[in-house]
């Protein structure tokens, strides 16, 4: 399968490109212009694309002839960063392309979501500190969301926990709602955030969902994992 990674050069897309090539994946990366020594050790290996990711002339030489499209979702500065990237890969990626893109807890799809209350305080004092200081606007990434759900294409949306360095424990396990009790651990190792979404390019199952993932050796997904219902089943207990 050929892949681009956008937003190659960051923690989650670098472990994403090394996931990716272990598959055997063609690799093509796109970072901005100052972080591409940060993919130096896959240079011969991969084919970088720089530029911002927000570019769509930039996006659509990258994502040309690819397979899949992984996504890193970043609601940096205050200038539309992630919508602007969102949008140009759903208009640039080949028709039948798999989308996958990141995001967190925060973002739901339908309204669902059960979120504690240590969470709702974090996103909006988080957000309105950031979006005052023109450091980040949450707002941007759920724009991009929308448009994502909003499209016919074949995406995935995956929605990460609390993260965590570490070696990685496996594929974590996911549920349709962040309230569920397979998710209540809140912790995924950032490694397996990014096997996650490098495995969600061949998982058709995950076709237009945003699973809410947990990393699958912690209490919560020991006691009530793995989280994978059939689609008309209820939710986990
Ligand atoms: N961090 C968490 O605790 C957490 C929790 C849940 C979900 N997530 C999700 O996980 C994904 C990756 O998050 P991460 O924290 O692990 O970050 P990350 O992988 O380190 O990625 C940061 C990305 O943002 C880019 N970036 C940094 N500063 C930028 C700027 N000023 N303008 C434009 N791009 C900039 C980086 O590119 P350069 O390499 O060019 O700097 C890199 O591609 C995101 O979708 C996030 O929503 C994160």
């Amino acid at each position: 399968m050929r892949v681009c990674i956008v937003g190659a050069s960051g923690k989650l897309g670098q472990y994403m490109v090394q996931h990716a090539l272990d598959r055997g994946h063609e690799v093509v990366g796109v970072c901005r212009e100052q972080s591409v020594h940060k993919l130096e050790r896959f240079a011969s290996r991969i084919r970088v694309v720089s530029g911002p990711t927000n570019d769509p002339e930039v996006v659509r030489r990258a994502v040309e002839d690819c397979d899949g499209v992984l996504t890193v979702l970043v609601p940096w500065g205050v200038q539309q960063y992630a919508t602007g990237t969102a949008q140009a890969v759903l208009d640039h990626a080949h028709e039948d392309a798999r989308l996958v893109f990141s995001c967190g807890w925060h973002i739901t799809r339908d309204g669902q979501d059960r979120y504690t209350r240590r969470l709702r305080a974090f996103v909006k004092v988080f957000g309105w500190i950031a979006r005052r200081l023109r450091y980040a606007d949450l707002d941007d990434q759920e724009e991009a969301c929308r448009r994502v759900f909003a499209s016919g294409r074949r995406w995935t949306v995956v929605r990460g926990s609390r993260l965590e360095e570490g070696e990685s424990e496996g594929l974590p396990v996911w549920s349709r709602h962040v309230g569920d009790p397979v998710l209540r651990s809140d912790r995924t190792r950032r490694i397996d955030f990014a096997l996650f979404m490098v495995a969600a390019l061949e998982d058709d199952a995950l076709v237009q969902e945003a699973p809410a993932i947990v990393g699958c050796q912690t209490r919560s997904a020991l006691r009530h994992g793995p989280a994978r219902h059939a689609p008309d089943a209820p939710d986990a207990p």
